[in-house]
């Protein structure tokens, strides 16, 4: 009989369980909010998601509410209506639409639906739409906002399916998601009754089901991570349901671990620096050498930080996973790349 001697191990690279970066009840939602602080990647990732769940043959609608139009800059297409518009056809038949909501437009169509506009349409038309929901009806535009998600939420095609099969919002930053998605709060300043506050009790359950998730995007700094630790308490002392924490831009490090504070408190071996680079056929003058040893110290008291903000990240007790900064800026195949990473993780 033939002995085997080797056996050969292998290590997926990436050692994360899927149910500790893309938890069951991420699975099961069927609408994702995405936030995080300003710039830390939100319309990114759920640009990324979004491709990621059609390519799963699901019709998904990626929703922006902030009114900057900045899914059609990624996706490089003009301008999109405030109606869903196809982006993306996939070969195994998903697709993913877009929805860049405007608040005027919402509130014309909500009062059309239920109102013959008389005062309120009259003092829409005099101190206009955007005015009127800021100044006359505060709390008013998150109300419609929520309200139209929930509305494709539910909506149903012809055959009496569902439209779509997951939607991603491209959501307010974390310090507005609370507030945002705390319909209940922004309805008791509002109406006490009537078809706005019968609406409301529907997204309100909406939001609180388990077809609902709230995922967050940070950066390994300080601030965001603050924000995102803030976020989680806040969400779920509202009883909102968060997905998974997306550490966007998370890069391996080019310092050994163990070499790291040592090096950011500047004990560095420039002579040893020196002669590998010089084996390695590279040769620097000594201004050169003395720029890159100061590089690499402020590099390694980066890694530092972002071991900090990792640790604090940990204390808290949701999903978590990596997305790689991708090199020339996000560009359509970037997203792609991106949103493969999330496939893998289990989205
Ligand atoms: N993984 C990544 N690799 C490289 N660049 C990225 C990555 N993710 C986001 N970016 C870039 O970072 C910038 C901010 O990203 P994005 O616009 O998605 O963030 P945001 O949270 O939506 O910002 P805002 O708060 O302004 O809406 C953009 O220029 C984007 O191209
Ligand atoms: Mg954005």
């Amino acid at each position: 009989m033939e002995v085997v001697d080797k056996v050969i191990v292998v290590v997926n690279e990436d050692r994360t369980a899927d149910e500790e970066r893309w938890p069951a009840q991420a699975r099961d939602a069927r609408l994702h909010f995405v936030s995080g602080k300003g710039g830390t990647g939100k319309t990114t990732v759920a640009a990324a998601l979004a491709l990621t769940l059609a390519s799963q043959g699901k019709k998904v609608l990626l929703v922006e509410c902030e009114e900057r139009q900045a899914v059609a800059q990624l996706f490089d297409v003009p301008p999109l209506p405030p109606t869903d518009t196809q982006l993306v056809g996939m070969d195994g038949g998903g697709s993913v639409w877009a929805l860049a909501l405007e608040i005027e437009h919402a509130l014309l169509e909500y009062l059309d639906m239920f109102y013959n506009l008389g005062f309120a349409g009259r003092a829409i038309k005099r101190v206009g739409a955007i005015d009127f929901v800021t100044t006359v009806a505060p709390g008013l535009k998150d109300v419609l906002v929520t309200g139209k998600i929930k509305e494709r939420v539910i909506a149903t095609d012809k055959g009496g399916g569902r439209t779509y099969d997951a939607i991603v919002v491209d959501s307010p930053p974390t310090g507005r998601i609370g507030s945002f998605l705390d319909v209940t709060s922004a309805m008791r300043d509002l109406a006490k009754s009537g078809p706005i506050r019968n609406q409301s009790e529907g997204v309100v359950a909406l939001l609180h089901s388990p077809d609902t998730v709230v995922h967050l995007c940070t950066l390994l700094e300080a601030m965001p991570i603050q924000e995102t630790v803030e976020a989680v308490a806040e969400l779920r002392e509202k009883d909102l349901r968060v997905g998974t924490i997306i550490v966007n831009r998370a890069n391996p490090p080019y310092l050994p671990e163990d070499q790291t504070d040592a090096i950011a408190e500047g004990r560095i071996d420039s002579a040893g620096v020196a002669s590998s680079l010089a084996d390695a056929g590279i040769r620097l003058s000594e201004d050169d050498l003395a720029g890159l040893l100061t590089e690499t110290i402020d590099y390694a008291a980066r890694l530092q930080a972002q071991h900090i903000a990792r640790a604090e990240l940990d204390e808290v007790d949701v999903a978590q996973l990596e997305l790689p900064t991708v090199e020339n800026g996000v560009d359509l195949g970037a997203l792609y790349e991106l949103s493969a990473v999330l496939k893998r993780a289990g989205a």
